[in-house]
């Protein structure tokens, strides 16, 4: 029998994998004119404004500092002359503070979900559960960057998370990697799979969506006025 651990660390990555892939073809198949960000920028713009900008460049430097940190071996920024504790201090300066920005955008867009009256009752279970889950797995992404590795001591990640989630990606999963990986980097590691398995299934589809088609769209001209027999025209 598997052990649990054994469970997470090599037929669960796979299984997220085909749900995430897998789900956005359904999705995409059957729920096209869905496939949005359902923005409520309508309803309130001031707090979205501000959340989400901070969110969306914060997260971007995230996954940029993911990319690079997980999927290029050490040996290759090595040969580019930086050493690996040169480049663990830039990680943690740039994704602390990255992750930081991004943090405290999620907190403005969860609080306006939950406080402003029209935002709440336009919203529905998976938008406050996306919200959560990225809060959740963003706590502890910043308590292992800006906590363990710096009071505790810098958690080579590149050699044990970045290697096992390179041998799942070449399909010669070797969870012997994660073997001495502390608790909260795999709860980390859990959390942001239950976000990709809800993903599909969610509005975080829009990231696919870039609206590069709005470059050739005709112009829409807003004109100030009143409308002919409008309430208060007199
Ligand atoms: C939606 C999914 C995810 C989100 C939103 C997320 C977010 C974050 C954030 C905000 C941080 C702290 C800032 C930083 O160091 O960049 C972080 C750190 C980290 N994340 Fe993630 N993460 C996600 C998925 C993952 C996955 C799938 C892995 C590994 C398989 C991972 C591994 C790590 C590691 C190792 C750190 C600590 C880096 C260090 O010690 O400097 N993350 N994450």
């Amino acid at each position: 029998m598997m052990s649990p651990e054994l469970i997470l660390l090599v037929p669960l990555p796979y299984i997220v994998m085909a749900v995430f892939v897998g789900g956005h073809i359904y999705r995409y198949a059957v729920d096209q004119y869905a496939w949005t960000a359902k923005s409520s920028e309508l309803l309130e713009e001031r707090w979205l404004g501000v959340g989400s900008q901070l969110f969306h460049w914060g997260i971007l430097i995230v996954l940029f500092g993911h990319i690079v940190g997980l999927l290029v071996p050490p040996s290759v920024t090595e040969t580019m002359g930086i050493s690996s504790e040169t480049y663990h201090k830039i990680a943690i300066a740039l994704g602390g503070s990255a992750g930081l920005i991004a943090y405290i955008g999620v907190w403005i867009l969860l609080l306006r979900r939950l406080l402003v009256p029209r935002i709440r009752m336009t919203s529905d279970a998976s938008d406050l559960l996306v919200l959560v889950l990225l809060l959740i797995t963003m706590t502890l992404g910043l308590y292992n960057t800006l906590i363990y590795d710096v009071f505790v001591h810098p958690f080579p990640y590149r050699t044990t998370i970045g290697a096992w989630l390179r041998s799942i990606l070449a399909l010669q999963p070797n969870p012997s990697y994660m073997a001495d990986v502390p608790i909260t980097f795999q709860l980390h590691i859990f959390f942001a799979y239950l976000l990709f398995l809800v993903w599909p299934f969610t509005r975080l589809v829009h990231v696919w969506s870039y609206p590069v088609f709005y470059l050739k769209r005709a112009w829409i001209i807003y004109r100030r006025g009143r409308l002919p027999g409008a309430i208060g025209h007199d």
